[in-house]
């Protein structure tokens, strides 16, 4: 039996002691079910979808697509911050096993109540026709839970947008959504059934460890170092190992791609890494933030980013996955790169050697090649924080709203001494084999007056800055026209005559980019 049920009671003997008990290898422990689960034995890729189903035989959480794309798997994770309680949904589909170690693990089953009745998010459900095949209905209604819990927390009740966002990350095939929503208003109707948060954050407090996570099974490690030190010099170690942050990108891997991955080194409690501070003029950014609290801290900073901010992903997907691993993958077509570009974001190098910082551009070289040496890890970023002579925005063009990979991701920055252009960083993704800045673009307006007449010839550079491809998202054609229409876009919102509304211009682009 590889997971053992500790019942109420919590092993008091800490999870060094364990460890020594044992040799290397600790077990993974978490709270499910109002229960320790214990574990050896189980491959450390196992996905906790597949945990649930096979192992608990807990069959309520369903797959859809294995991707991280349709909700049919979304469970809460409980953790703490600090002694405050978080809870936040996750893909089960592509979350590992023994990332769930020291942390409260929710999924359909625990919303039932001790005499059976349901909880207020799955009755409202039930009462406004939420649920046809019911095959997406868990994954709603775990949204629904964590969304319940955390307004209930603050004595509030989530407005039509809070609403709308949690539930970015769930499809439904069947009831066109509307009873959806209609149930996610519906369940603060109905008696409050809150989650013990006192009680939950103790239980979690017993859970924590003295020490860094080595789990091994079927031959292979998961190590989750505890401070940078510790990390740099696993990864000295132990250079041909995985990296692991999120894994909103490494769970395809293995679900779509069907690798098998060696040792694991996780970076997910690396202290260091999951701090934010405002140093130098710029907004620093360890590489173990999610996206979810990265761009809730920048937008702070710059308002333009909150439609990106939205439409990265969905929120399951920005909770678990990060910044730093959005800019370590460093996908052509990934959200952040061209506007952290065009910023001029640095990142954070660090290894057992030392730490050195570079412009972002300078670590992209070719089509998934990085200037990075094996034993290096992104440590952070650091994004300069806005002076008033900026002019800056960034747009991503997607098939869907919500949850869709751009075909092309522009980002502009002009700073001005009046109508006087400064300088000028301009930088896309979806149109090269990086994220890449637009030279030609960025000549043609560097010390110019912006104005009409140099938005036109800036568009007409652009032409010779890339040679985007034909691929399922789009045609060369589209992504070279759109480009440019972008760089007009901006034009029209950031002129120093009369600009436009971003909202004016929604209308306008639209019917621009299909031109
Ligand atoms: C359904 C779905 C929707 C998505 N939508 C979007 C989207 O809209 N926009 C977008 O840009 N992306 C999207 N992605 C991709 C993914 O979510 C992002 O790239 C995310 O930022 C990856 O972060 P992570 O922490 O999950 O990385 P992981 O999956 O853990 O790792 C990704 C890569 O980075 C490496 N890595 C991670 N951290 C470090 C580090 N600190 N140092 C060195 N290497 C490291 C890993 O080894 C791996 O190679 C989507 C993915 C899914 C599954
Ligand atoms: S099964 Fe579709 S998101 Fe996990
Ligand atoms: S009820 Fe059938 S997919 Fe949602």
């Amino acid at each position: 039996m590889a997971a053992v049920d500790h019942g109420e009671q919590l092993d008091q003997r800490g999870n060094g002691a364990h460890a020594r008990a044992r040799g290397r290898s600790a077990p993974i422990r978490f709270l499910s079910g109002g229960k320790v689960i214990e574990i050896e034995n189980v491959d450390p890729c196992k996905s906790v979808l597949n945990f649930l189903r096979e192992d608990l035989r807990r069959k309520g959480t369903k797959e859809g697509c294995a991707e991280g794309d349709c909700g049919a798997c979304t469970v809460v994770l409980g953790e703490l911050n600090g002694d405050r309680v978080e809870l936040k949904t996750v893909n089960a589909c592509i979350q590992f096993v023994p990332v769930l170690d020291g942390k409260a693990l929710f999924a359909v089953e625990d919303l039932r109540q001790g005499d059976g009745a349901l909880h207020p998010a799955q009755q409202a459900m039930v009462q406004c026709h939420g649920s046809q095949c019911g095959f997406c209905t868990p994954g709603f209604v775990m949204s629904l839970w964590n969304v319940y819990q955390d307004n209930v927390a603050r004595g509030t009740r989530c407005g039509d947008a809070e609403l709308r966002t949690a539930l970015t990350g769930n499809l439904c095939r069947c009831t066109g959504y509307r009873p959806i929503l209609e149930a996610g208003q519906k369940m603060f109707d109905l008696p409050t059934v809150a989650l013990d948060r006192p009680q939950l954050a103790a239980r979690l407090r017993q859970l924590r460890r003295d020490s860094s996570l080595v789990y091994e099974s079927e031959g292979r490690r998961f190590h989750a170092p505890r401070t940078l030190a510790e990390l740099v010099a696993a990864r000295a170690a132990r250079p041909q190992a995985t990296l692991l942050a999120g894994c909103t990108d490494i769970g395809l891997w293995v679900n779509k791609q069907f690798r098998t991955l060696a040792d694991i080194i996780y970076i997910g409690e690396v202290a260091e890494l999951k701090r934010m501070q405002a140093r130098d003029g710029a907004l620093a950014i360890g590489a173990g933030v999610t996206l979810s609290d990265a761009y809730a801290a920048l937008v702070k900073h710059y308002p333009q980013l909150r439609a990106m901010w939205e439409r990265f992903a969905s929120v399951p997907i920005r909770n678990a996955g990060t910044l730093g691993g959005n800019i370590a993958n460093g996908s052509p077509i990934g959200d952040s790169m061209p506007w952290l570009i065009a910023l001029h974001s640095r990142v954070v190098l660090a290894s057992a050697r030392g730490t050195r910082t570079i412009a972002l551009e300078d670590l992209y070289l070719d089509y998934m090649k990085k200037s990075m040496e094996a034993d290096e890890i992104v440590a952070a970023v650091e994004v300069p924080l806005p002076t008033p002579d900026l002019r800056f925005r960034t747009y991503k063009l997607a098939k869907r709203y919500d949850s869709d990979i751009a075909a092309v991701c522009a980002a502009f920055a002009l700073w001005l001494d009046g109508d006087r252009i400064v300088r000028a960083r301009v930088a896309y993704g979806g149109v090269a084999a990086i994220p890449k800045r637009a030279a030609a673009c960025e000549a043609a307006l560097a010390g110019r007056t912006w104005n009409e007449a140099t938005a036109r010839a800036a568009y007409a550079a652009l032409a010779a800055d890339y040679t985007p491809l034909t691929d399922m998202r789009a045609s060369q054609r589209y992504r070279a026209k759109t480009s440019q229409n972008l760089l007009w876009r901006f034009y029209l919102e950031t002129r120093v005559a009369a600009p436009l509304p971003a909202t004016a211009l929604d209308v306008f682009s639209a019917v621009a980019e299909a031109a």
